[in-house]
Order: structure tokens, then sequence, then C-alpha cells
């Protein structure tokens, strides 16, 4: 199958992309061909720091190394590297209705946090990711519940570019995880983890084991003290059952037998040991690729000539199309 996903370089990246996301990708990557995109064109939809960007696509490439993917197997590169996505995303432009755009929940509420800084890009921002998938006649995105909406308007914008202009784009579909596809807030719980969230409400996976202890002792739990999970009236200690299950491997029927009995201390505990086990190869890795910066530099100049060629090919066809 193919397959293309990506996270964007802004902020922390946390562990709910790594749960729902980079651990799909861990699994698809053996047996399919696999995109994996550093998104930096979405990344400047919303205020952000030039000056910091390159270094953020530096770490964003780091994790997705250091999570296992094989740079060898898959194509892992930058989305600006590939100029075709914003020849594509202008085409696609002229086919998708603004009101398709502006009924978005990610629109609504990314224009409601930034409400000074509305621009274009935002509104504009599904369709740079409708590009980004059909460009590489992508048929599976695995990505967390929060994108799937966009997942299906990009399939939609295919579906309508080939009644209009004939076959020329792979219907893609959305990849989601039973459990985990979105991790919450640890300080409000009914909310998603987010990158541009405070940093006690998510685990980056480069905290130190210091954070991690503080921000899981502090995580908001529910009334009551049973390890039980319910997502409605205990969204807290359900979120932390989530993470401890995603990460050992084990159900949560499993988890809420072994912690039986016990509080919701002992059980914080036990997830910060888990989770400073499970990230501590990122930060080891973060400071080895930090020395040697020429290693990613390298991997992303291969990833984009591998992906440009697959571009091209796809850009051929959609100018013909369209007679362009
Ligand atoms: P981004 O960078 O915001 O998020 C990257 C991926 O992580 C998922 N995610 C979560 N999953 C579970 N729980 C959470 N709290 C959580 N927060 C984020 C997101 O669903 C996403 O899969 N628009 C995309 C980036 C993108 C893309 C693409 C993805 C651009 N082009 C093409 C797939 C295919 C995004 O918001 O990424």
């Amino acid at each position: 199958m193919k397959i293309f996903s990506g996270i964007q370089p802004s902020g922390e990246i946390h562990l709910g992309n790594y749960l729902a996301v980079i651990k799909q990708w861990l699994d698809l990557q053996s047996k399919n061909d696999c995109i994996f995109c550093i998104v930096d064109w979405h990344a400047i939809t919303v205020p952000y720091d030039p000056k910091i960007l390159q270094q953020k696509i530096k770490e964003v490439a780091a994790i997705y190394l250091t999570a296992g993917l094989s740079p060898k197997k898959n194509i892992i590169f930058t989305q600006s590297a590939v100029k075709e996505h914003t020849e594509l995303a202008w085409l696609l432009n002229t086919i998708t209705p603004i009101g398709d755009l502006q009924r978005m929940t990610q629109f609504k509420e990314k224009s409601a946090k930034h409400i000074k800084n509305v621009c274009a890009g935002l509104l504009n921002y599904p369709v740079l990711m409708a590009a980004d998938i059909l460009l590489y006649q992508t048929e599976v995105v695995p990505v967390g519940q929060d994108q799937k909406q966009h997942v299906e308007l990009a399939r939609e914008i295919a579906r309508r570019f080939n009644a209009r202009f004939g076959d020329t784009f792979t219907l893609p579909q959305a990849r989601i995880m039973k459990i985990g596809a979105k991790i919450m807030s640890l300080t409000e719980p009914t909310k998603k983890m987010s990158k541009s969230d405070k940093p006690e409400t998510c685990i980056g996976l480069f905290d130190t084991p210091e954070q991690i202890k503080k921000k899981i002792a502090s995580a908001t739990t529910d009334s009551g003290q049973e390890i039980k999970y319910n997502p409605n009236e205990k969204p807290g200690i359900s979120n932390l059952l989530t993470i401890h299950s995603l990460l050992s491997n084990k159900t949560i029927k499993d988890l809420e037998n072994e912690f039986t009995g016990q509080n919701y201390q002992t059980f914080k505990q036990k997830l910060a040991e888990l989770l400073i086990e499970n990230l501590e190869p990122f930060r080891n890795k973060k400071s080895e690729f930090e020395k040697n910066p020429a290693i990613i530099d390298k991997i992303l100049a291969n990833g984009a000539s591998r992906a440009e060629k697959i571009a091209q090919e796809t850009m051929e066809k959609v100018r013909l199309a369209m007679g362009l």
C-alpha cells in the first residue's frame, strides 16, 4: 500500500503525536511504500519564529529516525524541498469550495485562537494537505482523530477532480488507531494534548526524567481513587490508562486488574517510570544528532530527490488533464 503522513515542525513534538501516529508508521513501514514528511509549509500558517524553524525541522527528523523509521526503506523529507506541493495546492484550490474549508473544525479552532492573525493560508491549510497526499497517489494516511476530517476532504477533492478532469488521483483513506487516536491534555483531560498549549499540559519527547515525574504527578485526575477506565466520568485517569496501555502493550483491562486496590499516586509513579524508560532514546539521540547535523541534512536531501520524482510524474498527468 502507498502511505503518506506528516508532522508539523512547530512547538514540542509530544506523546500524542508519538503514540497515535509515529507508532502506526513503525507498524506500517516494513510492508508498505511509506513517505514521511516534515510539513514546514503547514507550520507557518500561524505565528512562528523564523529563526528556529530550521532547528525544529531537524528536531522532527531526529524524532523520526530515533523512533526507528528507516531512511532507506521509507522516503523521509521536508515538504518545502519539493515545490510540486505548492503547485498542486494552487490547482486544487480552484476546485475546492470555500464553504468546505470554512466548516473545518481545525480552522474554526485555530482562527479563534489566533484571532488577530487569521491568514488565507490557515483557511487553505487542508488544500495543501490534500496536495501532500494526492501528489503521491496515497492510499492510506495514518493520522490522529483530529486530522480525519482533513483526510476526508482530501478524498472529496480527489473525487471531484477525477469527475471533472478524468481519472488522475487515487482516493485516499485515513487510518486511525482504535485506542489512543486522541491523547488528552494532562491538565484538562477533556481537551486534546496539543503542541501549542502550555508545557505542563503535555509530555514532550525530549522531556527530562524530572519534568516527566513532575508533569505526571500534577496531571489532573478525577474524584475517587479507583483506577478504572471511563472516559466520560473519569477522563483524567482514563487518559493516563490509555498512555500506559500504549507504552506497556498491556490491555486496559489488564491494567485495571493490576492496579486494583491501589491509589492514583502509585499508578502515576509507575506511569512516570514507564515514560522515562520509553523516552530515554529520544533524549540520548537528540544530542548525538545535534553534534552531527550533516547526517540529517543528507537523509532529507536524499528523501527530497526521491519524493520529487514521484511528485513530478503526478504533476505531468495533472497539467495534461487540466489543459495546462
Ligand atoms: P500535527 O503536526 O498537528 O500532528 C501530527 C499528527 O499527530 C496527531 N495528533 C494527535 N494524535 C493523538 N492525540 C493528540 N493529542 C494528537 N495531537 C496531534 C495528528 O492527528 C497528526 O496526525 N495537518 C497535519 C499535518 C499534515 C499531514 C499532511 C498529515 C500535513 N500534511 C498529510 C497527514 C498527511 C497535522 O495537523 O499535524
